[in-house]
């Protein structure tokens, strides 16, 4: 099937990146290693992120190198040739030619000749950017590139004397997310939307914690969503407290909450969606008391994802109703100025109400520039994801709250005058998740 995102936006993406390099710089950027899981298995394939982004190329084996006024072409891939015997095992590969062709790279080489063909185009160039310190194998082979130029600087060859990261670059870029991404990402958020819901409906059936997460599974392939953003969180009961749950084999019992934290990946890219529903279909008196503060909570801190604002205006609204509301329900004492400034929520909400969201769950980009929080623009994609947790030993608190863990959590994409939430295809108040689950 075609990417949602044109070939040229991806030559686009080249350009801006090359724009930022200096001029007499290249860089360099493998495709995603194969992993092995067990004897003659590798892991499913899941390309590198920040090759991706520049290629949409979806093989491993290739380097990506970019070579700003390379007079034979800036954009240069080694890739896997092309081998009929190979292919007719392991299925169709793209070639060199076939890069150029479909994928608009201005030149490409065999990955086999890149030990030949990379350190004379690495000579001349002062500065190379690369991920510097991600894969240390990696690390070594630029490391024996630039060894070889070194080696011939008496014949006249000129070594580079910088090596940048060039995460900091390119993750800015990445950052920002263009129409056809958000249309990625808005696919994604739909199809998890979708699952979540036949999860919701499914669990009033009881059953174990996985028979829901198979539900998700279900939705997720049947749109052509191959893989999971992340492991699904599936937690019935008190294992709606444990933040990274994803053992999801209990039981699903009458008269508790279940947590769930799932979401597909689509065209690599994230969707990330949390909702909290009672296995019978109905909230007891407490239930309903804790998920009303996480909903207004959650409904605040959207709220507040609007350019103008900074990455931390949301979690600061969102912490103001939630600590708020454990006053009012008698979990916390004191003024909300109190128990925020001296952390008293944090036992009932230890994690912040959001991270960045593209093609990597917990996306890149910086949270803060210098000492100041980040504004926030049109373009930037964030979960928003309040939750209260109260641990089933907390002795200090009253036994009826005791063991509810509650976590709303949707993906927006900030706009002009606000944020677009792409997740609102699952219900989140309290009579549309019970209207849906009666049905
Ligand atoms: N599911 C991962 C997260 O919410 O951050
Ligand atoms: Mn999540
Ligand atoms: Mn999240």
């Amino acid at each position: 099937m075609p990417s949602m995102i044109p070939v040229k936006e991806f030559a686009e993406r080249r350009r801006k990146l090359m724009e930022r390099m200096a001029p007499d710089s290249i860089a360099i950027i493998p495709a995603a290693p194969e992993r092995v899981r067990n004897r003659d298995v590798l892991h499913p394939f899941r390309q590198d992120s920040d090759f991706q982004y520049l290629t949409g190329f979806g093989e491993p084996e290739a380097v990506l190198a970019l070579i700003p006024g390379r007079e034979h072409g800036e954009s240069v891939l080694f890739c896997k040739e092309r081998n009929p015997e190979k292919e007719l095992w392991d299925g169709f590969l793209v070639g060199p030619e076939g890069a150029i062709e479909r994928f608009g790279f201005d030149d490409a080489f065999p990955i086999t000749d890149i030990d030949d063909i990379l350190p004379g185009m690495i000579e001349g160039r002062s500065r190379v950017y690369y991920p510097l310190g991600k894969d240390q194998q990696f690390d070594t082979r630029v490391m024996d590139w630039v060894k070889l130029i070194r080696s011939k600087v008496k014949s006249g060859a000129h070594p580079p004397g910088e090596f940048v990261a060039l995460e900091h670059l390119l993750h800015d870029l990445r950052l920002y997310k263009s129409a056809s991404e958000v249309k990625v990402m808005a696919k994604a958020a739909s199809i998890s939307a979708e699952a979540h819901c036949r999860a919701m409906k499914r669990a009033r059936q009881g059953g174990y914690e996985y028979n829901l997460e198979a539900e998700l599974i279900h939705t997720f392939m049947d749109h052509g969503a191959r893989s999971t953003a992340y492991p699904s969180i599936v937690g019935g009961g008190t294992n709606g407290c444990i933040l990274h749950y994803i053992e999801n084999s209990a039981p699903l019992n009458e008269g508790e909450l279940v947590l769930i934290d799932a979401g597909c990946e689509y065209e690599c890219y994230a969707s990330d969606i949390t909702r909290t529903f009672p296995v019978s279909g109905r909230f007891s008196a407490e239930q309903r008391a804790l998920y009303e503060v996480v909903l207004a909570a959650q409904y605040q801190a959207i709220e507040a994802a609007r350019p103008g604002n900074h990455w931390n205006q949301p979690h600061e609204a969102a912490l103001r109703v939630l600590t708020g509301g454990l006053i009012d329900l008698g979990l916390l004492s004191g003024s909300v100025d109190d128990a925020i400034a001296d952390e008293a929520y944090k036992p009932f909400f230890m994690h912040r109400t959001g991270h960045w969201l593209g093609l990597d769950v917990h996306d890149v980009g910086d949270y803060k520039v210098g000492e100041a929080w980040r504004q926030l623009e049109p373009g930037m994609a964030l979960t928003v994801e309040p939750g209260l947790y109260i641990a089933p030993d907390n002795t200090a608190v009253d036994k009826k709250w005791r063991g509810i863990g509650i976590r709303i959590e949707d993906d927006v994409v900030v706009t002009k005058d606000g944020c677009r939430v792409l997740t609102d295809g699952v219900p989140k108040t309290i009579a549309e998740i019970e209207a849906l689950m009666a049905d």
